[in-house]
């Protein structure tokens, strides 16, 4: 499985901030956006991974990120010339998938906890799996209705008068077909390849798997500044309460198996000292080092 993060966009509901930092490089109380859509990928085990970002953009990816050897997995960057839709995504990174099977995440979409992602990774054979998170504002996102048995019956983007409450968040999974079908996907009205559209063609195939997310697990997205506050708040209150830190590649990587020990010793040691780096030390003295 190849992972896709895409973090592209306009973000202009968070203008001005976005004038010189695109949102996904935004403070999400202690690290930037991108790392904890980075983290969930890297966490079920994801290591080939592509970054959409637009032209303006992504050169402060790669210096964040940079190919990702640093945690053991490879990082690649593609550019999304102008918000043309989520699944254009799938064309602009059609050399990178080849012929594998595909997770696209969102770049200001935020998971903590649970472990709907893994265990929808490691059950994956074919088709699509989406998942299902229970909303206040069904009306801005994504929307699918269930039936009496549990069902996905219907799928609607930004619906005005949404059928349930079920919204659907920023990680798909899918299997090779998607590149096929995002090649015959026509623009919406809004002039986007919309990624509901792709959803609701395995639907209407039988071939669409909706997981839905547990009452209490997290989906923040972050795209506006109070849902950016949000964020930090709770990743702060979290961080504070627990001692750990959320949203952290280097710690995924290492409990994946993708860096060694001595690896991550010698990666915490180039960092500047702070808090973010104390944290990574207080690990190197956990059970990974015997
Ligand atoms: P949105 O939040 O819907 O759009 P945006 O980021 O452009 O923000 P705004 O509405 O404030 O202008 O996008 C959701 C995510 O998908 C976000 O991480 C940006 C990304 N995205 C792209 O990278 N390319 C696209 O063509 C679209 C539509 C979204």
């Amino acid at each position: 499985m190849k992972g896709i993060v895409l973090a592209g966009g306009a973000g202009s509901r968070l203008y001005p901030l976005t004038q010189v930092a695109s949102k996904q490089l935004q403070p999400v109380y202690d690290k930037p956006m991108v790392y904890y859509p980075l983290t969930v990928l890297i966490a079920a085990g994801i290591s080939q991974i592509c970054l959409i970002s637009t032209p303006h953009d992504l050169p402060r990816f790669q210096q964040l990120l940079g190919d990702g050897n640093q945690w053991g997995i490879s990082i690649e960057y593609r550019e999304q010339e102008r918000p043309a839709g989520i699944a254009q995504a799938f064309l602009i990174a059609e050399s990178f998938i080849g012929n594998d099977n595909v997770t696209l995440i969102l770049g200001d979409n935020i998971f903590l906890g649970g472990d709907a992602f893994p265990r929808a990774l490691s059950e994956f054979r074919s088709g699509a799996s989406i998942f299902a998170y229970h909303v206040n504002d069904p009306q801005r996102y994504g929307v699918v209705e269930f039936d009496a048995q549990g069902q996905a019956i219907s799928l609607e983007e930004k619906p005005t008068q949404p059928r349930s409450n079920f919204a659907v968040p920023g990680v798909y999974l899918y299997d090779n077909e998607v590149v096929e079908m995002a090649r015959q996907l026509k623009p919406s009205i809004r002039g986007e390849l919309e990624i509901t559209d792709i959803n609701k063609d395995y639907l209407n195939r039988g071939k669409l798997r909706v997981i839905r997310m547990s009452r209490g697990s997290v989906w923040l997205d972050s795209g506006t500044s109070s849902s950016l506050h949000d964020a930090s708040a709770y990743v702060q209150t979290i961080e504070k309460r627990q001692g750990v830190k959320l949203g952290c590649p280097e710690e995924a990587a290492l409990h994946r198996g993708f860096m060694t020990p001595q690896q991550f010793v010698s990666l915490v040691n180039t960092m500047p000292c702070c808090e973010y780096r104390d944290y990574l030390q207080s690990i190197s003295g956990s059970q990974f080092f015997g």
